[in-house]
């Protein structure tokens, strides 16, 4: 099978590893759409969000790329995953979702800037729901915030996995503030000043270092034969992070954007 996304690889660390988001966020997007019927969660991966989401609509859509990442979708009797390949045309994606103005909410957790944005946001602008129908795209940054001499090798990390980057990430590295955005603002970040929220996660060293191996530069570079985390890496990790025994309680800084349909 043809690798689609570069989380083929690594689903199961990825699953395993990485911070859920708060059952608040969906709460508040929910009370921002005027129906509860549909819900499209793009970029699905193992379905945490869409399950979160299901909690408030009626029916979810949860899609991906990658069909390694869908097999990990943790069933839920209202959310339906479905995979997209990059060759389904935008009518084919319009048809999948249930057809024009059908979809009261979009989200996309960690996964916008992978897409192909222009297709992507053409679809949404159909599905949506016009009034009242809202997307909502959020990240969750590399930066996790431990102490300055944590965050100086992560930095140090980062600049090593530069040749590896695929396109999109620098909008994932400036933080979704350069993020095209063409939708209505409905008080929760707009295009060019994302919304920041903090996500608080406990978290062992051996966690820690999951998240960093299923990082998409770190696994692309390492299906490349180049090891970023080495053991000398992972040492300069473990001594700023305390020890591998320690605990620690890190926090994930978010940015999102959420809109309408622009009239
Ligand atoms: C960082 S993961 C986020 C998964 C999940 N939303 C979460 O928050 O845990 C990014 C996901 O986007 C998917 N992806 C990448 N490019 C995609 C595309 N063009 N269309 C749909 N999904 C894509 C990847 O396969 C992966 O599952």
């Amino acid at each position: 099978m043809a690798m689609q996304s570069p989380y083929d690889q690594v689903t199961k660390g990825y699953v395993a590893t990485r911070p859920r988001y708060p059952d608040q966020w969906f709460s508040k997007l929910s009370a921002l759409t005027s129906r509860h019927a549909l819900a499209w969660d793009a970029g699905t991966g193992n379905g945490q969000a869409a399950i979160a989401v299901a909690e408030h609509y009626e029916r979810v859509i949860a899609t991906d790329i990658s069909e390694p990442m869908l097999k990990q979708g943790i069933p839920h009797p209202r959310v339906q995953y479905l995979h997209t390949p990059p060759s389904l045309s935008e009518d084919e994606m319009v048809a999948m979702l249930g057809g024009e103005n059908s979809v009261d909410l979009i989200t996309v957790a960690t996964a916008v800037h992978w897409f192909d944005i222009p297709k992507f946001y053409s679809v949404a602008r159909r599905v949506l729901c016009k009034p009242g129908g809202v997307i909502a795209v959020w990240t969750y940054t590399d930066m996790i915030e431990v102490n300055p001499e944590f965050e100086h090798i992560l930095r140090r990390l980062r600049e090593a996995c530069k040749p590896y980057q695929k396109p999109g990430a620098q909008y994932f590295f400036e933080e979704y503030r350069n993020l095209p955005f063409p939708f209505e603002s409905v008080g929760l970040g707009c295009e060019g000043q994302p919304a920041q929220l903090e996500m608080p996660r406990e978290m062992s060293f051996e966690t820690l270092l999951s998240v960093l191996r299923t990082a998409s530069a770190v696994a692309t570079a390492k299906q490349h034969g180049v090891d970023l985390l080495t053991d000398d890496v992972v040492k300069e990790f473990e001594t700023a992070w305390g020890g591998s025994d320690l605990v620690r309680t890190v926090k994930f800084k978010v940015f999102m954007l959420a809109g309408t349909v622009k009239a």
